[in-house]
């Protein structure tokens, strides 16, 4: 419910003459195999999928794309003419793409990331932050062996770092990354003492409601560069639209601003 997506599609339908709308389901995690599969007979092009279902989704549908299947999560489901699932997943194109529109000259090989959380958003950060030349990446997250199991996903060097340990790993890192839900609405903020950070540090956080994050207040105050989680959510729609609807719409300022407007 905390989604602004039903209203940035459904804005990006009327902008391109769809007659379509994007709704919000609430569907517990034991019923997604069912609703999944109800997809293609209530007449659906597609959905997105949120905390809790991208890892379990990999196991429902009937093709993986490959990069979701490397990430290990499914962020989008394509409704195929013959009925059938394709499961992709767009946070890693749109983390990167909000990331670069914000910061032109970042580079993922900069000094040390510190990722913290382990779920599926933080699966698909640490890949295309490997992806993208990170040497040492330190994920932090409450369950260890999730961590762990993460650490050891791609072939760059990673290292998984226990909770209790997290706001030492901040020591010399070039980066930032939150992907646990702590911060967003509704949730207590994130535990994490910012001191060891270095000030030059890039803090970026995918919770995108609230826009700024408790952390990312946080490091404002300190002088810490910031970069904000909703335009991974505005980059990550274009490939999804792509997929849906054969069209690529544009993240523009009115876009953004649309829906910064509901903040
Ligand atoms: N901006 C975007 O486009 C975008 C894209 C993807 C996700 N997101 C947001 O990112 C967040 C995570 O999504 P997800 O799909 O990765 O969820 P997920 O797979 O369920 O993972 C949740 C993560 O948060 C951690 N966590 C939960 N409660 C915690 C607590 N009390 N203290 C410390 N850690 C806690 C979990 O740790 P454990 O392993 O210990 O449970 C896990 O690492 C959500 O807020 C989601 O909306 C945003």
């Amino acid at each position: 419910m905390h989604s602004r997506s039903p209203m940035l599609l459904t804005w990006l339908m009327t902008q391109h003459g769809l007659m379509g709308t994007y709704v919000p389901l609430a569907i517990k995690p034991e019923n997604l195999a069912p609703a999944l599969r109800g997809l293609a007979p209530l007449g659906f092009s597609g959905c997105n999928l949120t905390i809790p279902h991208k890892e379990r989704a990999l196991a429902i549908v009937d093709e993986v794309d490959p990069v979701a299947r490397r990430i290990g999560a499914i962020s989008c489901v394509v409704v195929r003419s013959d009925g059938s699932l394709w499961g992709t997943n767009n946070d890693a194109y749109g983390f990167v793409q909000n990331i670069l529109q914000h910061r032109p000259g970042w580079r993922a090989d900069a000094g040390p990331v510190v990722i913290v959380g382990a779920g599926g958003g933080a699966r698909a950060v640490a890949w295309s932050l490997a992806e993208r030349g990170a040497r040492d990446i330190r994920v932090v997250n409450r369950t260890l062996a999730r961590a762990k199991a993460l650490a050891q996903e791609f072939d760059t060097p990673m290292k998984a770092i226990a909770w209790d340990d997290r706001h030492r790993a901040l020591e010399g890192a070039a980066m930032l990354v939150n992907t646990t839900s702590q911060g967003m609405v509704g949730q207590t903020p994130l535990d994490l003492d910012l001191d060891a950070l270095p000030t030059s540090a890039l803090v970026t956080d995918i919770v995108y409601a609230p826009l700024e994050t408790p952390l990312l207040a946080a490091a404002r105050r300190r002088g810490n560069p910031t970069v904000d989680g909703l335009g991974m959510l505005l980059h990550q729609a274009r490939p999804a639209w792509k997929a849906w609807f054969g069209i690529e719409p544009e993240v523009t300022p009115e876009l953004r601003a649309l829906v910064e407007a509901t903040f």
